[in-house]
């Protein structure tokens, strides 16, 4: 079993989150992109530095590209982290980069991004995975990105056409999607679940008063994984996972 077993390794990014490596039979297939997606509080964002962080500690660099949240903001995201290091930071093992500098080299600093837009933006986030040889990236959110892409079209185009691009680099890319609360679906636009590799859904749950935390995986192609719904804890040792026991509320 020993050589098949190594190179199921090889092929599989470990998040570091041991709960969800343990959904997934081994982490997330490598190269895959995926989608995480949820409403304001469920984790997203914490969920994706942990990967970076874990990755680091690999000695996998990473790259943070932000939308919304200053990098400031985001890295004192970090520190409580058990197994956050400055170091990671100072050495550049993990890189934040504000996508409105993505949006200027790639000339689409206009609020309507097109077909030619939408490929000098693919050139633009890869060319900085590949100049820093990152083997993990995070984009929060990939929302906002749609958000300035024309058509549904244009959208399935633009997340295929990156997906395609990070897995030639190498890289295996959580994709973060904002979902408004209270709506039962994946993702904003209806189509970005269907391009990418996999899908993480985190959610929350109201139970005896208290609002629960929840991951699902819906989809990862490349390996088996369970469907069920686990309960997420955001704690200073990372995301914690416990099966989610039904009926108890
Ligand atoms: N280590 C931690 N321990 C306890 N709570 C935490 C920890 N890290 C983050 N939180 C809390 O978890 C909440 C959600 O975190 P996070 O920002 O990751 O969610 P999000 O899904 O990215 O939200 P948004 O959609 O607003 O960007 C925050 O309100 C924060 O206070
Ligand atoms: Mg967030």
């Amino acid at each position: 079993m020993g050589s098949s077993e190594s190179a199921a390794g090889r092929n599989r990014c470990l998040t570091g989150i041991d709960g969800l490596d343990n959904i997934l039979y081994g982490g997330l297939p490598r190269n895959n992109a995926i989608l995480v997606t949820g409403s304001c509080g469920t984790g997203k964002t914490s969920m994706s530095l942990e990967f970076l962080l874990h990755g680091a500690e690999e000695g996998e660099m990473g790259i943070f590209v932000a939308a919304t949240e200053p990098p400031e903001k985001l890295k004192e995201n970090m520190m409580p982290y058990d197994f956050y290091d400055p170091q990671m930071l100072e050495k550049k093992q993990i890189l934040f980069i504000d996508l409105h500098e993505l949006y200027k080299k790639a000339k689409t600093e206009a609020p309507e991004i097109d077909q030619k837009g939408s490929e000098a933006l693919i050139k633009a986030i890869v060319g900085a995975v590949r100049s820093h040889g990152a083997k993990r990236l995070v984009i929060d959110s990939i929302t906002s990105i749609c958000a300035r892409l024309l058509t549904a079209d244009l959208i399935r185009e633009f997340i295929r056409g990156l997906s395609h691009a990070l897995a030639q680099e190498g890289c295996t890319a959580l994709l973060i999607a904002e979902v408004p609360a209270g709506e039962h679906r994946y993702s904003p636009y209806g189509v970005e679940e269907a391009v990418v590799d996999g899908v993480i859904l985190l959610g929350n749950l109201e139970r005896q008063g208290d609002l629960l935390r929840t991951l699902q995986v819906v989809k990862m192609r490349g390996t088996t994984h369970s469907r069920a719904k686990y309960i997420l804890d955001l704690t200073s040792v990372g995301v914690l996972l416990a099966p989610l026991l039904k009926g108890g509320g």
